[in-house]
């Protein structure tokens, strides 16, 4: 089965091909990206407008190219996965448009997958990881802890009760003038810091909960910085490197905290945009050393938004027998575990502004 993804749930405009051999083992044939950072970057965020519109000039042509580097035409597609939520809806118009518009031309079925089960999923993909296993999900729009114990069976065991962590980076990278999107930039500056110079709150360390808060971060970095303005090379530096500490260090406790509660389980996978920041794998890796667990995180392509990893939940979901229907509406919120009481910050995904 060859399977063909779109995601354009936020300002990347992606499509890739997957396949799983005779064996059971999964293929990136092609994973084509196309950011549009530099579209958004005066306004410091994405801008939805105009993230519907790049996604709509696009979307032709990176799909094009997605077959060419598979090597493969439209005839070979045996289905679609495309992203129908969480997201920007007018981006998830776009995809989800030109995927029902290739399904019905072609007659070939078609899928609307959930962004965070693509993230969720990625580990399979590039790892072949079996479940169980317990996801750290960490993005510019959520950060979850979840169970996973098999396709669609997910449990959120933590959520952020107010910001992302990579929002919590953005806003960092912003309020000391570094560009956006403000993970790469803050880990930049982080690379020449003291990371033991301030001090950060860790917000819910030590309560029963396994809850996240990053809002009262970036209120203390701001704090510090206004002590300190004008601000150096060296001062934004050091503030970069003892949020990153900070943050890895709260992701770390919640994720003990969580495989404490996870009898069975011996496997940690990190996913998301800012899986991609070394501090925090490595700290994570340390935990899961400590731990008996084995740490995966996929590769750094396939960490931040693209479509193999939607392509990759549609073959799954299509080797159980499931397609969507031309019904289906995007839909800009999508929890992805649907059992678990909605939190403030949970199931959302939206313009990072
Ligand atoms: O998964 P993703 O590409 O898109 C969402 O689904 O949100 O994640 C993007 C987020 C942004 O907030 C970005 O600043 C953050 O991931 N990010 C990082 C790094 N690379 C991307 N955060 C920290 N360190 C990084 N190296
Ligand atoms: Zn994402």
């Amino acid at each position: 089965m060859y399977i063909l993804g779109i995601e354009t749930s936020c300002d990347e405009t992606a499509a890739s091909v997957v396949t799983r051999d005779r064996h059971g083992k999964p293929h990136l044939l092609s994973n084509v990206v196309l950011s549009q950072i530099d579209e958004h970057s005066e306004f410091g965020g994405v801008v939805p407008e105009i993230a519907a519109r790049a996604h709509l000039s696009a979307i032709d042509h990176i799909i094009k190219r997605a077959l060419d580097k598979a090597s493969l035409d439209l005839s070979k597609i045996n289905g679609i996965g495309v992203t129908a939520g969480p997201g920007l809806v007018g981006g998830l118009m776009v995809g989800l448009m030109t995927a029902k518009a290739l399904s019905a031309s072609r007659g070939i079925p078609y899928l609307g997958v959930n962004h965070l089960e693509g993230h969720a999923l990625t580990a399979r993909l590039a790892d072949d990881v079996s479940y169980p296993y317990l996801l750290l999900l960490v993005s510019g729009g959520h950060s979850q802890i979840v169970r996973v114990d098999g396709l669609g069976d997910y449990t959120r065991l933590a959520t952020t009760i107010d910001d992302a962590v990579g929002e919590a980076f953005d806003k960092t990278a912003k309020l000391l003038g570094l560009e956006f999107p403000g993970g790469p930039n803050v880990e930049k500056a982080a690379k020449t810091g003291d990371a033991s110079r301030f001090k950060f709150p860790m917000p819910l360390r030590g309560q029963e909960t396994l809850n996240m808060s990053f809002s009262g971060l970036k209120t203390a970095i701001r704090t510090q910085a206004q002590k300190l303005v004008p601000l150096r090379d060296q001062d934004i530096a050091d503030l970069c490197a003892s949020m990153q500490k900070t943050v890895a260090e709260i992701l770390a406790n919640r994720c003990e905290r969580a495989m404490a509660q996870c009898d069975g389980i011996d496997t940690l996978v990190v996913a998301g945009g800012v899986a991609s920041n070394t501090e925090i794998r490595t700290r994570l890796d340390a935990l899961c050393e400590q731990n008996n667990y084995k740490l995966i995180a996929p590769p750094l392509k396939l960490c931040t938004d693209n479509a193999a990893m939607i392509a990759w939940a549609a073959l799954e979901r299509f080797e159980r027998g499931e397609t969507s229907d031309m019904n289906l509406a995007p839909r800009s919120r999508w929890p992805l575990d649907g059992s678990t009481e909605s939190v403030i910050g949970s199931g959302r995904k939206g313009a990072k502004v």
